[in-house]
């Protein structure tokens, strides 16, 4: 039976670390065998050792796999719907009156694509019922699994517990899988042309810059305060003067130093 010494786990630790500031705690050993363990298969390696190697010579598109594997990807749309509706009610008619200027919005850690998609959704609404505005949305992500996953568009009822359904009915068409065992949902065009999927390592400089919100939730929860001061950093970087950062309602800014002002649960304003 595949197992993972101290030793072998915190070189792991250092790796996941070094590569994209998350930090796992002791208490994920045990989660970093299970989520390794068929690829050590597939490579036909018996020890944690074996794959460590591999790892440490950086060969192939092995770094990525490992990302890939360890990295949390939950989400859902309209997580945290208190946002949403501030960014609907307060952030957007706010942008809106700086005539002739796109609306720049970035997910930063966007996982499958539920959160960019509920920010576009909820800019759709907007301009739907206060006409005349551009926006765009940039969504990122590490992971180059889940930015695959998310641009198909293609998502199953447990996405959408918090979303209202007429937004389903006017967003997404309902296919049955081939089996017919269950329901899937496909984001309509018209929403995905405003979304650019791509991948960015948060630990680096995004190479867009003036961006008016960025969505940074529920990653920070794997970062240590290192990690978290070279993130925000790198994110009040890319965003415009006045501009919004979102981060979850179980995450703070309170130990990190930043030019930032916290307005609303989660909200803050440069
Ligand atoms: C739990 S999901 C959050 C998804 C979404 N923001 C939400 O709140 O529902 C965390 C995401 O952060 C990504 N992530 C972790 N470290 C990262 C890094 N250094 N750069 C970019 N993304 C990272 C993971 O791949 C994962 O998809």
């Amino acid at each position: 039976m595949l197992a993972i010494t101290d030793t072998e786990f915190e070189q792991i630790k250092k790796i996941m670390y070094a590569r994209t500031g998350v930090f796992l705690k002791p208490s994920k050993k045990q989660l970093v065998v299970t989520r390794l363990r068929k690829r050590l298969e597939q490579l036909d390696l018996e020890q944690f050792q074996e794959y460590i190697h591999l790892l440490e010579k950086n060969q192939g598109d092995e770094l990525e796999f490992f990302i890939n594997a360890l990295t949390t990807n939950e989400t859902y749309f309209f997580r945290h719907t208190k946002q949403f509706n501030y960014l609907y009610e307060k952030i957007l008619p706010e942008l809106k009156s700086k005539p002739g200027r796109e609306i720049r919005i970035w997910c930063a850690a966007c996982s499958t694509g539920e959160e960019p998609y509920s920010v576009a959704i909820t800019c759709q609404e907007f301009f739907r019922h206060n006409p005349g505005g551009r926006y765009s949305i940039y969504a990122s992500d590490v992971n180059s699994d889940v930015l695959s996953f998310a641009r198909t568009g293609q998502y199953l009822e447990r996405s959408f517990k918090e979303t209202p359904p007429n937004l389903t009915t006017r967003y997404f068409s309902q296919t049955e899988n081939v089996a017919k065992v269950r329901k899937e949902f496909v984001i309509k065009q018209n929403l995905k042309k405003n979304i650019r999927f791509m991948q960015h390592n948060l630990l680096k400089p995004f190479a867009e810059k003036k961006i008016d919100v960025i969505f940074l939730r529920n990653v920070m929860i794997y970062f240590d305060n290192d990690s978290k001061s070279k993130v925000v950093n790198n994110l009040i970087s890319s965003l415009s003067p006045g501009g919004y950062i979102m981060i979850s309602l179980s995450e703070s800014l309170n130990d990190v130093s930043s030019p930032l002002t916290n307005i609303f649960s989660g909200v803050y304003k440069l």
